[in-house]
């Protein structure tokens, strides 16, 4: 059977705690018996947009794994040149153990998903950004010591913010929201996170109202990947959103997250960003390790 990862309404809860455990199990090295264990598998990272975290924690982890990591910018491929994503995707899939890509486009990912033979994982796109999500569960259960969190994201609605909106509902924990209007997350995305059931999901207007009593605060950009053209109004729109100490002064114990790159002076401010409070690297760390056990797990669990 093909298992997709376009975003993780694909995956189920013991699905999804297994991804965990063995994320644990990467990152202590305890089963060292889990590191080259896909030897002579090979997956393309295809790359319409930059990346640094994305980029470097699958090639390093498809590495550790014993696989062979293909990275492709969609500026260098036939693509740039017309050629179609469902014969790129049959091509790919002739070579490759699992097709990765970042893209503009959510509906790239799903006609790949429709023509590959092989897994498609998304590595972004404007809808969802699952592997960040699933490192930022990651990091919060080994900071919290369990999945019973309160979790208050406040800005824009967007990639990231969907992933972990759907990851609550998956993983169980609780999700606080508050973006400026106009800016709400995908109705769709909290309807089908609904669907799945879980914990509510709480939209609040007040940014100070959303972090209330939150374990973390996490924010992201307010420009994303393809809004450049947006930039003034959405730097207007977001000022009354900016995680700063006064924010975070409304839930005391509260960690700071990001999915990273930050814009200090924006969606946060250097000094909340360089606190004791932060953990994002710790994310950025965990991107490492949960996607070496995303890929062990689609090559080597999935029947
Ligand atoms: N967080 C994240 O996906 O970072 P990159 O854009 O550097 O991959
Ligand atoms: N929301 C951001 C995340 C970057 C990792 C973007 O899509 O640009």
């Amino acid at each position: 059977m093909v298992k997709h990862l376009l975003d993780l309404t694909e995956l189920n809860k013991e699905e999804a705690l297994r991804i965990l455990e063995l994320s644990k199990e990467f990152k202590e090295r305890k089963e060292n018996s889990l590191l080259r264990t896909c030897e002579g598998m090979k997956a393309a990272l295809i790359f319409e947009k930059p990346s640094t975290r994305t980029r470097v924690s699958l090639e390093v982890a498809i590495s550790l794994l014993g696989a062979h990591p293909v990275v492709l910018s969609s500026n260098d491929m036939q693509l740039s040149r017309g050629e179609d994503i469902k014969d790129t995707t049959r091509v790919l899939s002739r070579y490759v153990d699992a097709i990765c890509a970042r893209v503009y486009e959510h509906q790239t990912l799903s006609e790949m998903s429709v023509y590959a033979s092989v897994p498609v994982v998304n590595a972004l796109s404007d809808k969802h950004h699952p592997l960040q999500a699933i490192a930022d569960v990651f990091t919060l259960y080994e900071k919290t010591g369990g999945l019973d969190f309160t979790l208050a994201y406040v800005g824009d609605g967007n990639n990231v913010c969907h992933s972990l909106i759907i990851a609550s509902s998956i993983f169980g924990f609780n999700i606080r929201i508050s973006t400026p209007p106009g800016y709400e997350p995908d109705f769709n995305v909290v309807k089908q996170a609904e669907m799945i059931g879980g914990k509510k999901i709480s939209i609040f207007e007040d940014p100070k109202e959303a972090v209330k009593n939150a374990d973390a605060i996490y924010t992201d950009t307010w420009v994303s990947m393809g809004f450049d053209m947006e930039e003034k109004e959405r730097k207007k729109a977001f000022k009354g959103w900016q995680v700063n100490q006064e924010l975070m002064a409304e839930s005391e114990d509260a960690y700071f997250m990001h999915c990273l790159p930050a814009h200090k002076g924006e969606e946060v401010t250097e000094d909340v960003f360089e606190s004791e409070r932060s953990i994002v690297f710790d994310q950025a760390e965990n991107r490492l390790h949960t996607a070496a056990a995303v890929f062990f797990y689609l090559w080597k669990e999935v029947r």
